[in-house]
């Protein structure tokens, strides 16, 4: 059900769903959704219908730990347990790749949706456009 994007279409319809629940609802413009790290980070979907329901993305800091970004579901499809197989999807990619733990910044309004992921808070982290508090999580795997 979560696949990495492979074609250029999948990954239209991959950057669409971050543009559209990301960045959209703020008045962000397009393609404030993509940065410098996509290109070698690995990124996960879940489509229906043609089009992108459920994303996040992956990258390595270094040899011992993962970040993960832009984790988005489409409205339509929030609270169905998708959110939580793609985080499972890319915890599995980061232990394949011998990381011991994953971080990532939470949006204010989901530090529990991560909680019930196993993550835990470490710290208040940054103030995205003035206005979106993020939280500093981090969940050590078992490998
Ligand atoms: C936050 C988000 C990614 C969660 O994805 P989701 O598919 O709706 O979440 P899931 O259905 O997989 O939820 C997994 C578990 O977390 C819980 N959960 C999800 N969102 C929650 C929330 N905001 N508060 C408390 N619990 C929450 C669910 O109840 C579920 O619990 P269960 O496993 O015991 O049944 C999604 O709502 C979203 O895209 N929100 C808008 C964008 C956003 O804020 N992204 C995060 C950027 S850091």
């Amino acid at each position: 059900m979560v696949e990495q994007p492979s074609t250029p279409k999948d990954f239209e319809i991959y950057y669409q769903l971050r543009y559209e629940v990301l960045r959209k609802p703020w008045g962000h413009p397009v393609g404030s959704e993509i940065d410098e790290t996509d290109s070698t980070s690995i990124h996960a979907f879940i489509k229906a219908d043609d089009k992108a329901i459920a994303c996040a993305r992956l990258h390595f800091v270094d040899d011992t730990t993962a970040q993960i970004r832009y984790m988005a579901v489409h409205p339509d499809y929030q609270g169905k347990g998708l959110g939580k197989l793609v985080i499972s999807y890319l915890e599995d990619i980061a232990k394949k790749n011998n990381r011991l733990e994953v971080i990532l910044h939470a949006r204010e309004n989901a530090v529990d949706f991560y909680k019930n992921c196993g993550y835990i808070v470490n710290e208040k982290s940054y103030l995205l456009w003035g206005k979106i508090q993020h939280f500093l999580m981090q969940k050590h795997l078992r490998i």
